[in-house]
């Protein structure tokens, strides 16, 4: 499975405690990389970096809307391993409402996490990459980065904005050798997921029948997206977007037949 892509990497992903950010972790572990987690949940971050494959990886509670966190968290990484290859912004949260119900405080709070913790992490990590001349920044999307879904207006308006800052970003920092392009993902089965199947907001076989290939999102399918940015096999390649969905934004006519 260790291709060696990684090796000699160091990789921050945040939100990586459960979900598609351990996931992801576990996979660019799996293909070298020293990795650390942070995460609002850090014992569970602890828990997890210890479990990884490989050995030297961190964990480390970090609320990534917190300047003083984010501080905190990047000098213990730089401390412990060194330096930061790889940044994966994946920690994200949602919250329906339709737009006329919309909480202002909850719509502040999504935007605070799903965008502004984007930005402000990758400033922030930058500078480290800006001295290396080298670096892959990965954000994580969505399916709702392109598409318009029932009572999903801030987490909708939070991941099509991951794209622009993520475009914006890599013009930026192009000149440093510093990669930023996005990962978005369709349905995956990790806890948020299940929360909403629990709640009845979200019905799995409805939306098996609207994939293309039939099934939910694997483990290891978007670590191998992330794997391909993160490593010098798109060593050309910034400011782009990849759906990781099984052909679930390309399929516009589900009730055609053939
Ligand atoms: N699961 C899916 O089907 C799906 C589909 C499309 C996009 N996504 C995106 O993938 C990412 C991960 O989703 P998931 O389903 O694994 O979510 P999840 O809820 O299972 O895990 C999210 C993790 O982020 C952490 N987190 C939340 N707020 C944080 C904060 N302020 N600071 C640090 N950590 C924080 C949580 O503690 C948790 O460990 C999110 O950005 C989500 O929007 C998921």
């Amino acid at each position: 499975m260790d291709s060696g892509l990684l090796e000699n990497t160091t990789a921050v992903i945040t939100g990586g405690a459960q979900g598609l950010g351990l996931s992801t972790a576990t996979y660019l572990a799996q293909h070298g990389a020293r990795i650390a987690i942070l995460d609002l949940n850090g014992d569970n971050a602890s828990t997890q970096a210890a479990n990884l494959p490989g050995s030297g990886h961190i964990g480390l509670r970090c609320d990534v809307t917190s300047a003083k966190d984010r501080t905190e968290a990047i000098e213990k990484v730089l401390d412990s391993l060194g330096t930061i290859d790889v940044l994966v912004n994946n920690a994200g949260i949602q919250y329906h409402s339709e737009g006329h119900n919309m909480p202002e405080e909850k719509w502040l709070k999504v935007v605070d996490v799903n965008l502004n913790s984007v930005m402000f992490m990758s400033r922030d990590v930058s500078h480290t990459m800006i001295r290396n001349r080298k670096g892959s920044i990965v954000n994580i999307g969505s399916i709702a980065s392109f598409q318009a879904m029932p009572g999903r207006a801030v987490y909708s308006a939070t991941k099509t904005a991951i794209l622009g800052l993520s475009r914006n970003l890599a013009v930026d920092w192009g000149k440093y050798n510093i990669r930023v392009n996005t990962v978005c993902p369709g349905y995956h089965d990790t806890p948020l997921f299940r929360e909403y199947v629990d709640n009845g907001k979200l019905d799995p076989e409805v939306i098996k029948s609207r994939i293309p290939m039939g099934r939910l999102g694997l483990a290891e399918d978007i670590g191998k997206a992330v794997l391909f940015f993160a490593s010098e096999l798109s060593a050309y390649v910034t400011g782009q977007a990849i759906m990781v969905d099984g052909g679930y934004t390309t399929y516009g006519a589900p009730g055609a037949i053939v």
